[in-house]
């Protein structure tokens, strides 16, 4: 809540200057964030004279920070209330793995502890940084093992080279948009030997419920997309992480940038879009019923005979059962250059993402409308600490 102006008028009749006394309502950072707040904020330290009240931003109560050690990386089930904000980038490496992923790891205590002087004091928050590294890398040391897989090309890609594969992908999150920037220089300036080959910004908004204490965000198609999700440690342990062998803990991560063709999406009536994806737009309910939580019915028939998530819906294409697979981790957040998705997915053995593609790719809907131009599958690093530096149980200590 934005408290009322006291002191001085604003100097800038276009700006808003926030002053607020002690006694007086707190403002939420991700509220100033939210509504423009960085001119607001801006303009506020600009026009704080020495004899006007101090203006007060308080962190909001409910980011807290994410220990980015233990036995698997943050930023896959952790936080369970997904950020808001994210940057990936993907590197080619020159240079050894073990002592570049060890020294990487120490950058990210860093940066989570808000140590790291690359955040120029600002506060980290609910701050991750995951990484991942390439085939190359991965099957110099696992050949056949996870990640020794280049993913495929699939229909409907328009990829760059320097868009597809890379040997170490890094992905940032954070609640406050400045953070993952700041952590990503931070990181490149630590961190010489990795030269990017492609970045891209990705935000999310508010999420709804959907069970569990599991939530997901609207895409700019207008769609709750992440509901079908595993969600407990069993479900997680069941499709996400690796079981066993040298990286027990870690999981394959697949990015693909996505651009949407909306302007098609958005002239089809809602019932149109409804059937492309298969879910109701308004409540997020299974075309063939039930509420957001509910898995969809794929036999499920109207009196006429023909199927409710008709045959090329995407949840259809995109389910899990038919494709023989378990459920993957979806992590995407929707883009604005190009407008679109940052698809992102986490998943224990890289067939659960390809069947899945596969089907998607002999008739979806919905990838009927897309183009990827950026893609890659990457060994998630198992967790780490002090005793074990990030990569040491794959690449050995450095
Ligand atoms: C622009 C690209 C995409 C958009 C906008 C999109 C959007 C959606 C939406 C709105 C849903 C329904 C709600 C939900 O369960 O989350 C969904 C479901 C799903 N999508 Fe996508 N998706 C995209 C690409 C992909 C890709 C590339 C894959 C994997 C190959 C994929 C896999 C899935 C899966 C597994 C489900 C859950 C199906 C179920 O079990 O009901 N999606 N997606």
């Amino acid at each position: 809540m934005i408290g009322p102006s006291r002191g001085r008028a604003p100097p800038d009749v276009g700006s808003i200057i926030i002053l607020v006394s002690p006694d007086q309502s707190r403002i939420s950072r991700r509220t100033l964030l939210r509504s423009g707040g960085l001119a607001v904020l801006g303009t506020a330290l600009v026009g704080c004279a020495p004899d006007a009240p101090a203006p007060v931003v308080t962190d909001d109560a409910e980011v807290s920070r994410v220990p980015p050690e233990g036995e698997r990386q943050a930023g896959i089930a952790s936080p369970s209330a997904v950020q808001s904000q994210l940057l990936v980038a993907v590197f080619d490496l020159d240079g050894e793995a073990a002592p570049l992923l060890a020294a990487v790891g120490e950058t990210i205590v860093a940066l989570a502890s808000g140590r790291h002087p690359g955040l120029a004091g600002i506060e980290p928050g609910d701050l991750t940084v995951t990484v991942g590294v390439g085939h190359r890398l991965a099957s110099a040391v696992l050949p056949d093992g996870p990640g020794s897989a280049a993913l495929d090309a699939y229909p409907r890609e328009d990829v760059d080279e320097r868009h597809r594969h890379g040997d170490v992908v890094v992905q940032i999150c954070a609640s406050d948009p400045l953070v993952p920037p700041l952590a990503m220089t931070a990181l490149l300036d630590d961190h010489p030997a990795l030269g990017e080959r492609w970045r891209q910004r990705g935000a999310r908004g508010p999420s709804v419920a959907v069970r569990d204490g599991h939530t997901a965000p609207r895409n700019v198609l207008g769609f709750v997309d992440g509901i079908a999700a595993p969600v407990t440690p069993d479900e997680l342990a069941e499709s996400v992480w690796i079981p066993d062998g040298p990286a027990a803990g870690g999981s394959i991560m697949v990015v693909r940038r996505m651009e949407i063709d909306l302007t098609t999406f958005r002239r089809l009536p809602i019932a149109a879009q409804e059937a492309v994806i298969g879910r109701r737009r308004d409540d997020s309910a299974p075309l063939s019923g039930g509420d957001i939580s509910d898995d969809v019915n794929l036999q499920a028939k109207a009196p006429d005979g023909a199927y409710l998530i008709p045959v090329d819906a995407h949840v259809r294409r995109a389910h899990p059962r038919p494709a023989g697979v378990p459920l993957m981790l979806r992590r995407s957040y929707s883009t604005d250059d190009p407008l679109g998705l940052l698809f992102v997915s986490y998943q224990a053995e890289l067939r659960t993402f390809t069947q899945t593609m596969e089907r998607m790719s002999e008739s979806d809907a919905l990838l009927d409308l897309t183009t990827t131009t950026a893609a890659g599958a990457f060994l998630a690093l198992p967790g780490f600490d002090a005793q074990h530096p990030l990569g040491s149980t794959i690449f050995g200590a450095s």
